[in-house]
C-alpha cells in the first residue's frame, strides 16, 4: 500500500509543489496537484473496493494518480489517467515508476475530449480534475464508461464556484444521482450514478 517508494514520491511531489507555489510559477507551469489531505482521501475511496476500475481526468505529473494506483493495490484495480500535457505525460510516466506501480496505473497522452469515446472499459469510480469549465462536458462524456453505482469525484467546486457552482447544483438536482458536496481542502462533488 503505502511502502516506502510510494511515500518518497509523494513527499517529493509535495516539496516541489510548494516550491513552485513560492516562487509564483503560472498554473500551466505548476503541477497544481490536489492537496495531501485530498490524496489520503482518494485513497480511502478506491482502497477498500475489489478490482476498483478508476478514471483520471487530468493526472498532471502523476500526485493523484500515485495515491489512486497505491489504493486500487489493495484489493485489485487499475487506474488510467488522461493528460494532455506533454512535459507533465513524462513526469507522470517517471513519477508512477519511480513510485512503483506501473502495473496499476496507464497514462493516455492526449485530450481527453479525444481520447474518452474511444475508451471501451467501464469504470467504477472516476475522478474529474481538469479545466473547470470542460467539467459538464466531460461528465457527461464519462457518464456513457460508468453503469449504476459508479462516484464521480470532482475537485475543486468550493475554489472556484464560478463556474463549479453550478456544476455542484446540477448533479444535486439530478434525480438519477446522488450527489454531495465535501468541504474538504478546495471542495470535492462526490456523486454517486443511481440509475
Ligand atoms: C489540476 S491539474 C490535475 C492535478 C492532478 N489531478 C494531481 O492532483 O496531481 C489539471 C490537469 O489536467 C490537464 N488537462 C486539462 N484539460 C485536459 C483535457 N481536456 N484532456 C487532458 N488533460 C487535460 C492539464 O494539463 C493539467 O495537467
Amino acid at each position: 500500500m503505502l511502502d516506502d517508494r510510494v511515500r518518497a514520491v509523494l513527499e517529493r511531489l509535495e516539496r516541489e509543489d510548494a516550491t513552485e507555489r513560492e516562487r509564483g510559477l503560472p498554473p500551466e507551469q505548476r503541477a497544481r496537484q490536489v492537496e495531501p489531505t485530498t490524496g489520503r482521501f482518494l485513497f480511502s475511496l478506491v482502497a477498500p473496493q475489489t478490482d476498483c476500475e478508476v478514471l483520471e481526468l487530468g493526472g498532471s505529473r502523476g500526485y493523484s494518480s500515485v495515491w489512486l494506483a497505491a489504493g486500487v493495490r489493495n484489493l485489485g484495480g487499475r487506474v488510467l489517467s488522461l493528460e494532455r500535457d506533454p512535459a507533465k505525460v513524462e513526469a507522470w510516466q517517471r513519477n508512477v515508476e519511480d513510485a512503483g506501480l506501473s502495473d496499476w496505473a496507464e497514462l493516455r497522452a492526449g485530450d481527453a475530449f479525444e481520447q474518452l469515446p474511444q475508451i471501451d472499459d467501464v469504470f467504477d469510480v472516476v475522478f474529474l480534475d481538469a479545466e473547470k469549465d470542460d467539467y459538464e462536458e466531460l461528465f457527461r462524456l464519462a457518464r456513457e464508461k460508468v453503469e449504476p453505482g459508479a462516484l464521480v469525484v470532482a475537485d475543486n467546486v468550493l475554489s472556484h464556484p464560478d463556474p463549479l457552482a453550478s456544476y455542484s447544483a446540477a448533479r444535486q438536482a439530478d434525480p438519477t444521482l446522488l450527489s454531495i458536496t465535501v468541504p474538504l481542502d478546495r471542495g470535492l462533488e462526490l456523486t454517486v450514478v443511481l440509475r
